[in-house]
């Protein structure tokens, strides 16, 4: 039986390598593109779910570790660093833990949830906690990299964003063709832009590191809405901001590095660039759980928020194919599983040890 060999191996022909790198993988990518039965009911669409919960660390950031971590073997550093919200500091921690390099992780003081840390923790990453968000951390790691010898694994390398462009390629692979939109959160923006990337050079003849030309494999181009979180909207603000906040604390980012190109892929794709309120993060990802049968932690539901936000406003035509990339595990930050809708604790009931009682309790008997 085939398995799958990590996106690396999987499109070899489509990334900078080639077959002398030698390449750190832990199988990443070859997530699922789940049908989302009751999101495409209540809009009128085909509905699908890209669920990047499924990489080896739970998060997306998997498919761009991979590249930058073989970039880094490649390059002979010894350690990595990188700032954080945390899924990227989990997946650093994991893959330099193969690739047997050092690595250290800048995140913001109790900003980043318990999952996270306590991947980066098993892992035996160096953390280091920064009084300041996750902007203030990129930073910090930008000056180390450029002053010590410590190579810099955050989406700001390229190598990183190559990686995660195989997101696209596997939509592409498994629909046939492109969708007519694609929706996904906007954090730090690496991966609208490796989205966009991916989705470009699948639709052209294209050219690749060994002077191959390849064919096009899609006819045509996904519709880009990303949305970022209200509290931490500077795209849409038009302006950094400067004190970010919002309970979906993987995009809590005042001051994206990859602004400038998800504003070409939302201007080049005739999209947009929107924001939800924390109360439409977490109905969504309420309806992710309760509905779709998906589990993902809250910054992975603003995509299905805004298809939501927007399908309330009659934005959203029907008949099309739309794909949404819910970008990490729910397992990462449980918490928010445990509260109902008006903020109370989900309580279990407890019931004596005999099943008359249960099946009571069940409302069977
Ligand atoms: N969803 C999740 C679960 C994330 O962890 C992130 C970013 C995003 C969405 C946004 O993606 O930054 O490419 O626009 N997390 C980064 C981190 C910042 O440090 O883990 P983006």
């Amino acid at each position: 039986a085939h398995q799958w060999r990590g996106v690396i191996r999987e499109y070899a022909d489509r990334l900078p390598v080639n077959e002398n790198t030698k390449v750190i993988t832990l199988g990443e990518g070859g997530t699922p593109l789940v049908y989302a039965p009751a999101l495409s009911a209540h809009t009128g669409n085909e509905v699908y779910l890209k669920v990047e919960g499924m990489n080896p660390t739970g998060s997306f950031k998997d498919r761009g570790m991979t590249m930058a971590m073989t970039a880094a073997v490649a390059a002979g550093a010894k350690a990595v660093v990188c700032a954080s919200t945390g899924n990227t500091s989990a997946s650093a921690a994991a893959y330099a833990t193969q690739a047997g390099l050092k690595c250290a992780v800048l995140v913001p003081d109790g900003k980043i949830s318990m999952g996270k840390m306590s991947q980066a923790i098993a892992h035996g990453a160096d953390i280091i906690q920064i009084d300041g968000n996750f902007d203030n951390c990129l930073e910090v790691a930008r000056k180390l990299s450029e002053n010590y010898p410590v190579f810099l694994v955050n989406s700001v390398n390229p190598a990183r964003i190559q990686g995660q462009k195989t997101g696209a390629f596997e939509v592409v692979d498994f629909l046939g063709d492109a969708p007519d939109y694609h929706l996904l959160p906007v954090g730090n923006a690496g991966n609208i832009t490796a989205y966009w990337k991916g989705y470009k050079e699948y639709s052209t003849e294209w050219t690749n590191e060994a002077g191959k030309v390849l064919e096009p494999v899609s006819t045509k181009n996904p519709i880009m809405w990303g949305f970022q979180a209200a509290g931490a909207a500077p795209i849409v603000a038009g302006h950094p901001i400067t004190e970010p906040d919002t309970i979906a604390t993987a995009i809590r980012i005042g001051n994206p590095a990859s602004w400038e190109q998800a504003e070409v892929a939302r201007d080049e794709s005739g999209g947009q660039i929107d924001s939800v309120t924390d109360e439409q993060i977490l109905e969504a990802h309420r309806w992710l759980s309760s509905r779709e049968g998906v589990f993902v932690e809250p910054a992975s539901a603003a995509g299905v928020a805004g298809l939501l936000k927007h399908h309330a406003a009659g934005n959203v035509p029907t008949g099309k194919k739309i794909v949404i990339t819910v970008t990490g595990h729910g397992l990462k930050d449980p918490d928010w599983a445990l509260k109902q809708s008006d903020g109370s604790d989900v309580a279990p009931k407890k019931v004596a040890l005999d099943v008359v009682e249960v099946a009571g309790a069940l409302g069977l008997a």
